[in-house]
């Protein structure tokens, strides 16, 4: 039986809530609306697990896929994506140490992630295309990373793919929701997307989503185990 599976039918001999959450835009009923007018889909896990309870875990869907927060029960699909991208991903990444793929890892991040997303710090969301069904394999993730609030409400944006789903506009569509997301329900006012000069493909998405260059910042990430330059590129929020 595949994790997915046990997860679900784990799920379903527990209590799952769709309901609402109390910090979103409320309506006359005192419900909540996400940043499509619609009420927000989240659920809640209760039960054996403590650290779960209360845990919204974020579902939304866009005309191609489905965008998901994941716990470390999902260990496995990540660690499935990160090994199969992983000569893909290494020109754009950190340098991975052999212990990012292990399972355990993986799962400490999903914690640490979820932690974090707790905070109101980190909004990550892992991609799965719809018409693959229950069974999809994770084809890449987004993320709205080092929130800020005060006076900056900023945020740094991530983003990568499956090497096999490339030049579909799958991130491009996933990031337009991300971006309506971050705005509409965080109300963030700055997100900016360092991107190396040579990641033409990265710089192209950026540029259709609006976002505007705002120079380079010199040596500012270790990738592959090198400090590179990046070009600021920016999407403000004017409704903030
Ligand atoms: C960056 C990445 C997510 C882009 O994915 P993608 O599926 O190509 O994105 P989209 O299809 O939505 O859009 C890509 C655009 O760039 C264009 N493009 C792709 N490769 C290009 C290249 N080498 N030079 C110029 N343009 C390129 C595409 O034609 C497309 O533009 P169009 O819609 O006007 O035709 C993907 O390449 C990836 O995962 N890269 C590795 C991780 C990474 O670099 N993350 C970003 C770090 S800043």
């Amino acid at each position: 039986m595949t994790q997915n599976k046990i997860v679900y039918q784990e799920l379903e001999t527990r209590i799952i809530c769709v309901f609402f959450i109390s910090n979103r835009i409320s309506n006359e009923q005192g419900e909540c609306k996400n940043e499509d007018g619609q009420p927000f889909r989240g659920i809640l896990f209760s039960g054996k697990d403590k650290d779960k309870e209360d845990r919204i875990m974020r579902v939304y869907e866009t005309d191609r896929l489905r965008l998901r927060e994941l716990d470390d029960t999902f260990a496995e699909t990540v660690l499935r994506y990160y090994e199969k991208n992983r000569d893909f991903l290494q020109k754009w990444e950190a340098d991975r140490q052999e212990h990012f793929f292990t399972l355990e890892y993986q799962a400490n991040r999903l914690r640490q992630d979820l932690e974090l997303a707790k905070a109101g710090n980190l909004l990550k969301l892992w991609l799965f295309r719809k018409d693959a069904g229950d069974e999809a394999p994770a084809i890449g993730c987004i993320s709205f990373s080092h929130i800020i609030r005060g006076i900056f409400q900023s945020c740094i944006l991530g983003y990568k793919l499956d090497q096999e789903e490339i030049k579909k506009g799958y991130i491009t569509e996933a990031l337009k929701k991300g971006i309506g997301i971050i705005f509409n329900e965080y109300r963030l006012h700055r997100i900016e997307a360092p991107i190396m000069p040579k990641n033409k493909a990265s710089i192209r998405v950026v540029k259709k989503l609006g976002f505007e260059c705002e120079g380079i910042a010199k040596k500012m990430l270790k990738v592959n185990g090198k400090w590179e330059d990046h070009i600021r590129w920016v999407l403000l929020n004017d409704q903030v």
